[in-house]
C-alpha cells in the first residue's frame, strides 16, 4: 500500500528518542574511543567537542527546519524549493551518502552480532588474552561468518523499517534508548572501580596539543557529523515526519547534548579498562572488540557484563542503521511511488549486497570510511548549510525555526552562524585536508 498522507512521530518525545536514537550508534560507542586514542586524547576532544557545538548543532537545526518545512525526503525537499536548480544534486548526494555508510556499518554491527553470540554462549568470560585476540581475528579472517552477521543485521534492520515511522522506528527506539542508557550507567560504575579510572581520565581530558595533527582536526569535523547523523539527509528525512506545533531547536539542543553525553560515558568506560589492563589506546578499529572482551573476561562478574556490553552496542547500532535506511526508503517511496514494503526490501538487497566488500576486506572498509566520514558527510552538511542559510525561502526558514519553539529568539544567531563561521570553518578544513593550506 503507498502512504498517501505522510506519516508523523506519535509524539515529540518519540521524536527526540528516533533521533537520539540515530545519533547515538557505533559512532559513540566504537568509533569516537578509538579516534581517540589514535589521536592522542584531550587535545582531539576539545576540537571535537567544539565542533558539535559550533558546526553540529547549527546544521542538525538546518536539517530537521528544512524536513520539517517540505515535509520531503532529502532530494524532493531540495527540487521542492529550488525547482530546475543545481541543489538537488545535494540531495543526491546525501542518498548516495546513506547507501555507502550503511554497507560499511552494517559489517561493524555484524561483529556487535557476533559477540553478542558468543557472549551469551560465554565464550567471552573466562577466556585468555590469546584466545580473545584469535576470535577477532578469526572473525575477520573468515568472510563468510562476517557476510553471514552482516547480512543478519540487515535483514533485522528492514524488518524494523517495514513497520514504518510510528509503529517501527519510534516504537524500537522507545524501548531500545532507555535500556541503552542503563546498561551504560551499569558499566560507567564498574569503570570507576577499576585502577586505571584516573589515568583514563587523564587520557581523555588532560590537554595535550602537541598531539594533535591537522588531520586530526579533520577527523574530528568528520567524526562530529557521523555521530550527529548530518550531512546525509537523516535529519532532514526524520525532521519530514515532524509535526509544525514540535519545537524542532530544543529537540536539537537535547539530541546533540545526549549524543555527547553518551560518546564521553562510553569513552569514561573504557579508556580506565584499558589502562587498568595495560592495553594499547590507539590499536585502531579492534579496540573495542578486542580490548573490552579482555578486560571482561578479566572481572568478576564478566560473563554478564559481556552480554550486557554487546546487547548494548548491537541495539545502538540498530536505532542508526534503521535511520539511514529510512533515507533511501523514503527517496523510493517520495520519488518513484513505491510502497514502503516494496521500497525497504529493495534498498535493503542493494545495501547488502553493497556491503559485503566491506566485510571482506578490511582495505576496501578503511578507504569507504575514509572518504564517507571525512568528505562526504562534511561536504553534505556544508550543502545543507549554504542552502537553508542562502537559498531557503526567508519567512519560511524563520517559520520552520520558531514555530512551537522555546528558544526563537536564537534564530538571528543561528543564522549567522549558519551563514558565514560554518561554510568558513568547513571550507578551512577542507582546504587544508588536500594541501592548499
Ligand atoms: N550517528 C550514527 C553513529 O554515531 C551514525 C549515523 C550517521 C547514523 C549518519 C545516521 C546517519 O553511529
Amino acid at each position: 500500500m503507498v502512504e498517501t498522507e505522510r506519516a508523523h512521530w506519535g509524539s515529540r518525545i518519540g521524536f527526540i528518542l528516533a533521533a537520539a536514537g540515530s545519533a547515538v550508534g557505533l559512532g559513540n560507542i566504537w568509533k569516537f574511543p578509538y579516534i581517540t586514542g589514535e589521536n592522542g586524547g584531550g587535545a582531539f576532544v576539545l576540537v571535537y567537542l567544539a565542533c558539535i557545538a559550533f558546526v553540529g548543532l547549527p546544521i542538525m537545526i538546518a536539517e530537521i527546519s528544512l524536513g520539517r518545512a517540505t515535509q520531503k525526503s532529502p532530494a524532493s525537499a531540495m527540487r521542492s524549493l529550488s525547482p530546475g536548480g543545481g541543489w538537488i544534486g545535494i540531495g543526491w548526494l546525501c542518498i548516495l551518502t546513506s547507501v555507502c555508510l550503511l554497507s560499511y556499518y552494517a559489517t561493524v554491527a555484524g561483529w556487535a552480532l557476533h559477540y553478542c553470540y558468543l557472549a551469551f554462549s560465554g565464550q567471552i568470560s573466562g577466556q585468555g588474552p590469546e584466545q580473545l585476540q584469535a576470535a577477532f581475528g578469526s572473525l575477520t579472517a573468515t568472510p563468510s561468518l562476517g557476510v553471514a552477521w552482516q547480512l543478519a543485521f540487515m535483514a533485522l534492520t528492514v524488518l524494523v523499517v517495514v513497520a514504518g515511522v510510528s509503529h517501527g522506528v519510534e516504537r524500537w527506539s522507545r524501548i531500545l534508548m532507555p535500556t541503552l542508557a542503563v546498561m551504560l550507567l551499569i558499566l560507567l560504575g564498574k569503570a570507576f572501580t577499576l585502577s586505571g579510572f584516573g589515568q583514563g581520565m587523564d587520557f581523555l581530558f588532560g590537554f595535550r596539543a602537541d598531539k594533535l595533527t591537522p588531520g586530526g582536526v579533520l577527523e574530528a569535523l568528520g567524526h562530529a557529523f557521523f555521530t550527529l547523523s548530518l550531512g546525509m539527509g537523516t535529519m532532514i528525512t526524520y525532521g519530514s515526519y515532524l509535526r509544525r506545533e514540535d519545537d524542532l531547536v530544543s529537540a536539537s539542543v537535547m539530541t546533540s547534548a545526549v549524543d555527547t553525553l553518551v560518546a564521553l560515558v562510553a569513552s569514561m568506560m573504557l579508556f580506565p579498562i584499558i589502562f587498568t589492563f595495560g592495553l594499547e589506546a590507539g590499536q585502531g578499529p579492534g579496540l573495542l572488540f578486542v580490548t573490552v572482551p579482555i578486560a571482561l573476561a578479566q572481572m568478576t562478574g564478566g560473563g554478564l557484563l559481556s552480554i550486557v556490553f554487546f546487547v548494548l552496542l548491537a541495539f545502538a547500532a540498530l536505532t542508526s542503521a534503521i535511520s539511514m535506511l529510512e533515507v533511501v526508503t523514503a527517496y523510493l517511496m517520495d520519488d518513484w511511488g513505491l510502497s514502503r514494503r516494496r521500497s525497504t526490501v529493495c534498498a535493503g538487497i542493494g545495501i547488502a549486497a553493497l556491503g559485503i566488500p566491506a566485510t571482506v576486506s578490511t582495505g576496501w572498509f578503511g578507504q569507504i570510511d575514509y572518504y564517507v566520514s571525512n568528505w562526504m558527510l562534511p561536504l553534505g552538511g556544508l550543502g545543507v548549510a549554504l542552502f537553508v542559510a542562502w537559498r531557503m525561502d526567508a519567512a519560511l526558514r524563520r517559520g520552520a525555526f520558531e514555530s512551537g519553539s522555546m528558544l526563537a529568539k536564537f534564530y538571528k544567531g543561528w543564522l549567522w552562524v549558519l551563514k558565514y563561521p560554518v561554510p568558513v570553518a568547513v571550507g578551512l578544513v577542507f582546504l587544508h585536508a588536500v594541501g592548499v593550506l
